[in-house]
């Protein structure tokens, strides 16, 4: 196992590297697959046990993973399409995918012999990383703009990390948590491009969903920031074509943004090389606002990966993603916050009058309703309250 450059190619060994000392290029952990073909690897957690925390024997650290996928049958039949499929990862520990990532970052940190952390989040990793934290004995430092929803604020503190509100978008955390990391002994675990080993943890996904589904998805939609989820979960399903030597095609990628805050999708609409940053982030999904302020060539390293797989990136209005966050709750019994719902909104839209009956999508539900309360389309009904009398609540209920 060894990272190496994604622009240059350089090959470096295992430490704690953020970016490439020759050119600043982001890093991949890379694999002598060969090699790792000669274990036993029969289930999702011996593959995690190899490619993800690379020890042969730890599959989570804090029951993280290992999450179901639900059929979204009722959604299936009224937009007639195939197979849609729900990844719950809102029911991982923290209430988010990012204690897939997070863990993973966890494990390198204290192979490293860290004590002290830092992140940058928009609330879900901010969590995430206060828990495991708090479960391994670490000091850690969580940025976090000043906007995030108070539940994700609340959360991470009560885990006992040392929250800090950053003012300005996402991206000032971001590079604040860098400066940081650079001038100081704490291990950045900020889990969008920095820290490579984050990435690895993502892979999770596709780990799980190999044995979960009789057959691949052709497509996997995944609402996205930087869009390191997206990134590593398609990574994921390479290493499984190659471990297993596969023929079936790879799924596609489908990366969704919210339409204030959408410099992937604009450039994947533009057929343009290169991301550019956006200035002003303006959407209810606080989860996906990130602008890449400083770091645009995250989102062209995912736009990249979006066109490699054959798929596409597109974005959805709050009303939209609002939208389709209320007839997940309504139809499927399934509540996720409103950056999570952007995955049916994106899917609904961007397969819009086109017969899609014979195929079949995983969507990833990304972090739990319950951690973004304040956003959630009230649609101004009033909840009743009454007398504890029977007779009351007949009338009630009759009306
Ligand atoms: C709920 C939710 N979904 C999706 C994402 C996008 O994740 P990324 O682009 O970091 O993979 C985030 C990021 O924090 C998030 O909070
Ligand atoms: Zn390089």
């Amino acid at each position: 196992m060894r990272l190496k450059c994604i622009e240059c190619s350089e090959h470096f060994e295992v430490k704690p590297l953020y970016k490439c000392p020759n050119c600043n290029g982001i890093l991949d952990v890379v694999y002598d697959v060969k090699n790792e073909k000669l274990r036993d690897l029969t289930s999702s957690n011996d593959l995690k046990q190899t490619f993800i925390f690379h020890d042969h024997k730890t599959d989570n650290l804090l029951g993280e993973g290992n999450t179901p996928i639900v059929s979204l049958s009722k959604t299936a039949r009224r937009v007639h399409t195939g197979n849609l499929y729900a990844k719950c990862e809102f029911l991982n520990p923290s209430g988010s995918f990012k204690d897939r990532p997070v863990a993973a970052g966890i494990k390198k940190a204290l192979e490293f012999g860290y004590e002290k952390i830092i992140v940058a989040s928009s609330g879900n990793g901010a969590a995430s990383v206060s828990a495991f934290a708090a479960r391994f004995g670490l000091d850690c430092i969580i940025l976090v703009p000043e906007s995030t929803p108070d539940e994700k604020v609340k959360q991470a503190h009560f885990y006992g990390g040392k929250v800090i509100k950053v003012k300005g978008p996402y991206s000032n955390s971001f590079n604040l948590a860098l400066r940081l990391s650079e001038v100081s002994p704490y291990y950045n675990l900020t889990t969008t491009f920095i820290n490579p080993y984050t990435i690895e943890g993502d892979k999770g996904v596709a780990y799980e969903a190999h044995f979960q589904l009789n057959q691949w998805p052709d497509y996997v939609v995944v609402p996205i920031g930087a869009g390191p989820l997206l990134v590593g979960t398609f990574k994921g399903f390479k290493e499984l074509k190659e471990l297993f030597d596969l023929d079936c095609p790879l799924p596609r990628m489908i990366g969704v943004q919210a339409t204030g805050c959408s410099p992937i999708a604009e450039a994947f609409k533009l057929g343009l090389e290169y991301v550019s940053e956006e200035e002003n982030p303006q959407t209810i999904a606080g989860g996906i606002g990130d602008g890449l302020l400083g770091y645009s060539e995250d989102g062209t390293y995912t736009l990249d990966i979006i066109r490699e797989s054959g798929g596409l990136c597109i974005d959805v209005s709050d009303g939209e993603l609002l939208a389709a966050q209320s007839e997940l709750a309504k139809e499927e019994g399934m509540f996720v916050e409103p950056s999570a719902a952007t995955s049916l909104a994106g899917w609904r839209k961007a397969f819009k009058g086109k017969d899609m009956t014979e195929t079949s999508s995983l969507l990833l539900m990304t972090g739990h309703g319950l951690k973004d309360m304040k956003s959630i389309d009230q649609t101004n009904e009033i909840i009743p309250c009454i007398l504890p009398n029977v007779d009351d609540l007949i009338r009630l209920i009759q009306k």
